[in-house]
């Protein structure tokens, strides 16, 4: 549909930007922090550093809430490192680990910016991962204990939550985002069941023991096209869209697995046990918003039916392929970045546009950016007009989907600064801020604005689009 004019964007629009834990802190043993998954990991891509040190953040937060004011942010969307407050996963709380986030969240409030905490993004603790990780129901009372403590402690200065980020990212993925979730397939989707448990308690729990906190799932949603009109191409983009969003969503949102994708597990014999309890509190549960990640659109074809179907170059942003189910197509119409992820504004409004007829939720945007090989000129700028243009193309789609009806709380796009990526390193950026480190010379970690940086902060200022110069 095309309009005249576009609704504005509404007042108290959240305006921000993202970052998680292990990508961003560093301090990885610092004041009694266990662990994760992730600072267990050895087999990092060839010329990547590893996450150990990040960006610094740990000790830098202050300097960082500085700039995200400076930026003029109104939402900052960080994650809580669970070995950070919990070193053993269960057990003893770590009061420096909750000091950290108290004083970041604070700090975020003094300069008004609305803090929102995702409560897992892909680091668990090692200490959980070697005893079973989330295969075992233990993981899930971890979680919840994990949640109550956090709830307890914080929800006077957090107003918003997350539960776990792209959870369907790690059951597709596991193995290369080293988020511990791995193994045969059947195991795999019985930890995805844990996980959608966990969630729906820690949902019910925040509701019971802080009723002033809003809380909702955050998994990477994208829409997919059929690689043609016929109509098993379409089938196979529905199943797709069935076992990587709706799955997830469904059980989040109304309680019960999404029969296409319930099917497809039942098929291959890869449909989890239900302890006893699990339907109720899977029903019980139910989010304020949904928080979703979106880069870029997928477009699948029908499956010839063997290994081919499954392509060796995917990640969490170009599809993999299931054999005998879709395989991943390439989009003609749509440009790539230089990693081969096709760039679809487009395909962000109608993403918008499912998700909120599905659902009937608030809808926040939590991921979305251009990952890129910055270079840092000898004045100190970085010339980023390419990130400038796809965050711009992204945003004038929500505005065209809020003028289709949607309703978006906010946007924040990845990143608020630049952070290790989950698979090349520090090289590839997509901060609004600089960070002056290598991959293997953390240099001392200086700061820098990039022209984007300024051309967001005349948008969130205008509340709308910048134009002209
Ligand atoms: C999302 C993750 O899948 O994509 C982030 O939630 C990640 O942690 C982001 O950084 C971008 O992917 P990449 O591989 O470029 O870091």
């Amino acid at each position: 549909m095309q309009y005249d004019q576009l609704a504005p964007f509404p007042d108290g629009f959240l305006w921000g930007a993202s970052t998680s834990a292990y990508q961003t802190e560093g301090g990885w043993d610092a004041a009694g922090k266990g662990p994760s998954v992730i600072d267990a990991r050895t087999d990092f891509p060839e010329g990547t550093s590893g996450f150990k040190d990040g960006v610094d953040h740990y000790n830098r937060f202050r300097e960082d809430v500085a700039l995200f004011a400076e930026l003029g942010l109104k939402a900052y969307r960080f994650s809580i490192s669970w070995s950070r407050v919990v070193p053993n996963g269960d057990g003893a709380v770590n009061p420096d680990g909750i000091r950290f986030y108290r004083e970041l969240a604070e700090e975020l409030q003094a300069h008004g910016i609305t803090p929102i905490a995702t409560l897992l993004h892909f680091d668990l603790p090692q200490a959980l991962q070697t005893r079973g990780g989330w295969g075992e129901r233990a993981t899930i009372d971890a979680f919840v204990e994990y949640a109550r403590v956090l709830f307890e402690q914080l929800a006077d200065v957090i107003p918003y939550w997350l539960t776990i980020n792209e959870q369907n990212m790690m059951i597709m993925l596991g193995e290369m985002l080293g988020s511990g979730t791995s193994g045969d397939r059947k195991s795999v989707w019985q930890q995805n069941h844990h996980m959608l448990v966990a969630q729906a308690r820690v949902m019910a729990l925040a509701h019971d023991i802080a009723p002033n906190v809003k809380i909702g799932p955050a998994p990477n949603i994208a829409c997919v096209y059929p690689a043609t009109p016929h109509p098993l191409d379409v089938i196979a983009a529905a199943d797709f869209s069935a076992i990587r969003n709706w799955l997830y969503l469904d059980v989040a949102v109304r309680g019960v697995y999404n029969p296409t994708a319930w099917a497809f597990l039942g098929a291959r014999g890869w449909q989890p046990q239900f302890a006893n309890g699990d339907a109720e509190v899977l029903a019980a549960a139910a989010p304020d918003f949904i928080a979703f990640n979106y880069y870029t659109s997928h477009t699948v074809a029908r499956p010839k039916g063997d290994g081919s179907d499954i392509r060796d170059n995917g990640d969490q942003h170009i599809v993999l392929g299931e054999e005998g189910v879709y395989r991943g197509a390439d989009n003609q119409f749509l440009p790539r970045n230089e990693f081969n992820w096709e760039i679809d504004p487009i395909g962000f409004r109608m993403t918008f546009r499912e998700l909120y007829d599905r659902y009937r939720l608030p809808l926040i945007v939590t991921e979305n950016g251009l990952g890129a090989y910055d270079e840092l000129t000898e004045d100190g700028r970085v010339h980023d007009q390419y990130r400038i243009d796809y965050l711009a193309q992204h945003i004038e789609q929500i505005q065209y989907a809020i003028t289709d009806g949607v309703e978006v709380m906010g946007y924040c796009p990845w990143s608020a600064i630049d952070l290790v990526s989950t698979h090349q390193g520090i090289r590839k950026r997509y901060g609004f801020i600089f960070v002056d480190r290598d991959e293997f010379d953390v240099k001392q970690f200086e700061r820098y604005r990039k022209d984007s940086f300024f051309w967001y902060k005349r948008l969130i200022i205008g509340n709308a689009l910048p134009t002209g110069d």
